[in-house]
């Protein structure tokens, strides 16, 4: 597979040239990123419309950030090319385009990459439904790099207790002041950014005397390329639609 790494200068765009530079089935020919980086061994674009090797390439993996889209999109519309999206924080707008997208190209987008997490997600829904008068709180931690809050994992979560609940959940970013009672439908969600923490999401179901808690922990960033490779692996089997993780577990 021939690849355009989207964020090749980024600390995901590292870890999957580590993990493919050794790769013979797969093959990075080109990043675009909004800088250049001259270690790497292949032609950085700031401009994907410049991209000389645009005719061989299979597919884009995205990890960059939500204002890229628009281009990326453009470019892998013009040139019907599959799209594995893994950048986070993107607005409503933007993910209804990525959506629409989809119609022409094959496009897999998950705000979370790995196996863990998205096993976590069928188990909190499990959980939500069964649990179904305990309350619920996300609590996500990640680096002091980390420029989306709440992040897109722990909306994922969120997204999942909510599908258990029948839809009846909201979201509360960030708890502050006084409260009289608790909304049994509200779902606190607490952002922790500091150090170099790669991420952690814990879901906690409180109850009456009992608590249960489910916690992913990242240890590396290796998770989110393999599970993006993986992801690549699928989608470029596939006709154009909309996929997420769950389709390729
Ligand atoms: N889905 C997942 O599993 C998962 C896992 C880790 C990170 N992420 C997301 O991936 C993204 C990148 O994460 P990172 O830690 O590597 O970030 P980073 O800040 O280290 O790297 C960002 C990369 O995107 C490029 N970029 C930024 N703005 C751009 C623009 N306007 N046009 C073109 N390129 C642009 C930068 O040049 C750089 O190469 C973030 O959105 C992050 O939340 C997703």
């Amino acid at each position: 597979m021939k690849i355009i790494l989207s964020g090749a200068t980024g600390k995901m765009g590292h870890m999957i040239f580590d993990t493919l530079k050794n790769s013979k089935e797969h093959q990075i020919v080109a990043g675009y990123a909004a800088e250049l980086d001259p270690d790497l061994p292949f032609p950085i674009y700031l401009n994907l419309n410049e991209c000389q090797e645009k005719e061989s390439i299979d597919l884009i993996i995205d990890f960059s950030s939500p204002n890229s889209i628009d281009h990326l999109l453009d470019f892998a519309l013009e040139n019907k090319i599959a799209m594995v999206i893994a950048s986070t924080g993107f607005s409503n707008e933007q993910e209804d385009r990525i959506k629409k997208a989809a119609d022409d190209i094959p496009i897999l987008h998950s705000k979370n990459m790995s196996l863990g997490v998205n096993v976590m997600q069928i188990l909190v829904e499990k959980m939500a439904a069964v649990l179904s008068d305990f309350d619920i709180e996300i609590i996500e931690k990640h680096h002091r790099y980390k420029k989306d809050s709440p992040s897109g994992t722990a909306k994922m979560l969120f997204e999942s207790a909510n599908k258990g609940r029948q839809n009846k959940l909201h979201e509360l970013d960030g708890r502050a002041g006084i409260y009289d009672d608790r909304d049994i439908n509200e779902v606190g969600i607490s952002a922790i950014r500091g150090g170099t923490i790669v991420g952690e999401h814990s879901v906690i179901f409180a109850g009456q005397d009992e608590i249960l808690e489910i916690k992913h922990t990242a240890n590396s960033r290796a998770i989110f390329a393999n599970g993006a490779i993986k992801a690549a692996e699928f989608l470029i089997k596939q006709k154009p639609g909309f996929y997420t993780m769950n389709d390729v577990l």
